[in-house]
């Protein structure tokens, strides 16, 4: 079946509509829960904008002792090529300031090597690093539809590899921290890595993400929005505050 005009039948998935406010408090709570529940969790996290206040909510938990990461392990989902160790725009040092450092008890670490000789090297051991296994991937949606760095043209058999940025993506990053010079590489987890997680959340916050996320649960998949191949998960879960769901069909 090709046709483009009907939607392609997704799996159900669960759509948490949530107030602005509140919703980085619901999903720490749940989060916290799946580490009570599973203290050795092996959970994939991005950077960006979308999760700082989950991450701030989850320090807090873990202070609480409602989110014990002691015996965790974080695999990072994303990385830029090209710039230097310890740059402050670099995903793992985001990790680590957002939440890593901030916690009593932080978990192993599992950053991605994107400074080393053979990138497409790293990417391959973070593949297998993945392959393992992943309890939970936590994810963010891009304005062009990517998540990850898995950029339009992704496909959901994709391993996590060296991928081009998206020029969006590239100027994002320009707005957002002023890079001189924007990296044109990154190393993301694949789709298929994705996919294959015990479960998926997808965030999404902001009414300037309503439309890119209609896009990528209602209309029929494809390779122009990866995100809309998230739909093939049995356990993708969507939490969105209301102006990113302004666009959806409800009830
Ligand atoms: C970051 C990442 C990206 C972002 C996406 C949304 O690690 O993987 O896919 O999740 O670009 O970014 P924000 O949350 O800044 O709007």
């Amino acid at each position: 079946m090709s046709g483009s005009s009907e939607p392609v039948p997704g799996r159900p998935y669960r759509l948490e509509v949530l107030p602005s406010a509140g919703w980085a408090r619901v999903v720490a709570a749940s989060f916290g829960a799946r580490l009570q529940a599973r203290p050795a969790l092996r959970v994939c996290l991005p950077t960006g904008d979308t999760p700082a206040p989950l991450y701030a909510e989850l320090v807090a938990a873990e202070g609480r002792g409602d989110a014990p990461f002691a015996s965790a392990t974080v695999v990072l989902l994303d990385e830029w090529v090209g710039l230097p160790a310890g740059d402050p725009a670099r995903c793992d040092v985001r990790l680590r300031d957002q939440l890593l450092g901030r916690l009593d008890g932080p978990p192993r670490f599992v950053a991605i090597d994107a400074d080393a000789a053979d990138p497409d090297a790293a990417a391959a051991a973070h593949d297998a690093e993945c392959a393992r296994g992943l309890d939970l991937v936590i994810l963010g949606l891009g304005m062009n539809g990517h998540v990850g760095f898995n950029e339009p043209g992704s496909r959901p058999d994709d391993p996590t590899r060296l991928v081009r940025l998206a020029v969006s993506t590239r100027e994002a990053a320009v707005t957002r921290y002023g890079l001189p010079h924007v990296p044109t590489a990154g190393i993301t987890v694949g789709l298929a890595r994705l996919l294959e997680a015990g479960e998926a959340w997808l965030l999404v916050t902001g009414e300037r993400k309503a439309s890119i996320l209609r896009r990528a649960l209602e209309e029929p998949e494809g390779p122009d929005c990866p995100a809309s191949y998230l739909r093939r998960h049995p356990r993708l879960a969507v939490f969105a505050d209301e102006p990113a769901a302004a666009l959806l069909r409800r009830g």
